[in-house]
């Protein structure tokens, strides 16, 4: 085999040949060429305890050994024909995932991305209801294409082009810095309120669905409260609009407890889009929906890889190991532990200003006490853990949020290095700031 490059060669091999809005996380980053596990491995050997599981997508660890002998073996079979044939992992799959989502969605549109899944999501809303606009979130974050980029309400993820029409933003459920400057026990869910005042005076009254992520990922690990997502629902059932859960980040037990993150809030959506975890790296998203809704879809259609057999063979097996192996429990078991344990440090380092998140989709928000968000104290945090071996990400509209979201096959052991590494940066930095 071909030695590595350094990775010195390759970021400027890199920065050569790649488009430069193709950002890392690290001002130093490792070459990494191996993955077993919640384990990487970079050029030199060294080793690193993997927190964020690529960006919230290897959900039952790299390589897993099952899930690798499944592609391969779909692979050595038949890698393509097209949606236009007759193939059986992608019908195995839809089935599988009528099977594992709540209430009546049944009809699959399997895709390449959660990009192509909102985006198939958005239209299908948009021809069911014979309604144009869409309701989505402030910090939102739905992929990068056109549609789902001018979903998206966060500015360090919007290129500035003309965006496309239609679409009109709630506020989000930020209790940390509550929009309209209230506290959870006195807001009487303002949040929730916007929506219907967004309908009633951003829209013609009548919007095509609404699109949320059950807690926003990229938008830094923001958590609604418990009655949040009922109450939203009620005013979109009196308008008549639909509701798509992004679960593109919380879907497949990430949020421990529930294979999905709405079933947290006790709603049942209308359609259901998601990708990342599904796969553990393969590519392949969907968009879920009722039959009521999807026989409204009745032109053609083609994806030409969407649905290709090596993927679907491939996330069936990531459902099946995520079943078998109990990871969804796992992640509310070491979830919480791991919630509990920096809770517990956010008592003595007055900059962890808010730890937030359910299951293994955790975040800490790094910020003064006057809530100015401290974003460099955060990049140095992360890049310190790198260099002690851990991998943690960051995000929020404000670059100031910690974001760990591993494998959901972590342990507490996992945990307790993980916390040690938070530590450490966490108090250099703070140090450094009260000097
Ligand atoms: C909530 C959410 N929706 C959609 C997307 C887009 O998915 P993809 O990058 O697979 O197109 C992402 C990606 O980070 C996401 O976090």
């Amino acid at each position: 085999m071909n030695q590595p490059l350094s990775r010195e060669e390759l970021k400027l091999k890199r920065e050569k040949y790649v488009v430069p809005s193709v950002k890392q996380l690290y001002n130093d980053p490792p070459h990494l060429v191996q993955g077993k596990g919640q384990y990487l491995l970079d050029e030199k050997g060294r080793q690193y305890l993997d927190m964020f599981a690529g960006i919230v997508t290897v959900s039952v660890g790299h390589c897993h050994p099952k899930v690798t002998e499944r592609t391969i073996e779909q692979l050595k079979k038949l890698q393509h024909t097209s949606t236009s044939f007759m193939t059986q992992p992608m019908v195995d799959l839809a089935e599988k995932l009528a099977q594992i989502t709540p209430g009546n969605l049944n009809k699959s549109y399997i895709t390449n991305s959660g990009t192509e899944a909102n985006e198939a999501a958005i239209l299908l809303a948009r021809v069911a209801s014979k309604r144009f606009e869409v309701i989505a979130l402030q910090h939102s974050y739905h992929g990068f294409s056109h549609l789902a980029n001018a979903l998206t309400g966060n500015h360090n993820w919007r290129p500035e082009v003309p965006s496309a029409a239609g679409i009109v933003f709630a506020a989000n459920a930020y209790c940390y810095r509550c929009p309209f400057k209230k506290t959870p026990d006195s807001c009487n869910l303002e949040c929730a309120q916007d929506v219907e005042r967004v309908i009633q005076t951003q829209t013609g009254g009548s919007a095509a669905c609404m699109i949320a992520e059950p807690i926003q990922g990229v938008g830094g690990t923001i958590t609604p409260p418990d009655e949040y997502f009922g109450q939203v629902k009620k005013i979109l059932d009196k308008y008549g609009v639909k509701f798509i859960a992004d679960e593109v980040q919380t879907g497949f037990g990430r949020t421990g407890k529930h294979m999905f993150g709405i079933t947290n809030w006790n709603v049942q959506p209308d359609m259901i889009t998601m990708a990342k975890g599904l796969g553990n790296g393969a590519p392949i998203g969907a968009m879920i929906t009722t039959d009521e809704i999807a026989k409204a879809g009745q032109k053609q259609s083609i994806n030409t890889f969407g649905g290709n057999p090596v993927s679907s063979a491939t996330a069936l097996a990531v459902i099946e190991t995520i079943e078998e192996e109990k990871l969804m429990e796992n992640a509310k078991v070491v979830g919480d532990y791991l919630l509990e344990g920096l809770r517990d440090m956010a008592k003595s380092y007055p900059i962890m200003a808010d730890v937030r998140g359910k299951g293994l989709m955790l975040g800490v928000e790094i910020a003064a006490e006057d809530k100015t968000p401290l974003a460099q104290e955060t990049a140095r945090i992360v890049e310190h853990a790198k260099d002690n071996g851990v991998i943690i990400g960051k995000g929020g509209l404000f670059g100031n949020v910690i974001r760990i979201k591993p494998p959901l096959s972590i342990t507490k052991e996992n945990v307790d290095t993980c916390l040690q590494a938070v530590r450490q940066g966490v108090e250099t930095v703070s140090k450094v700031l009260s000097r």
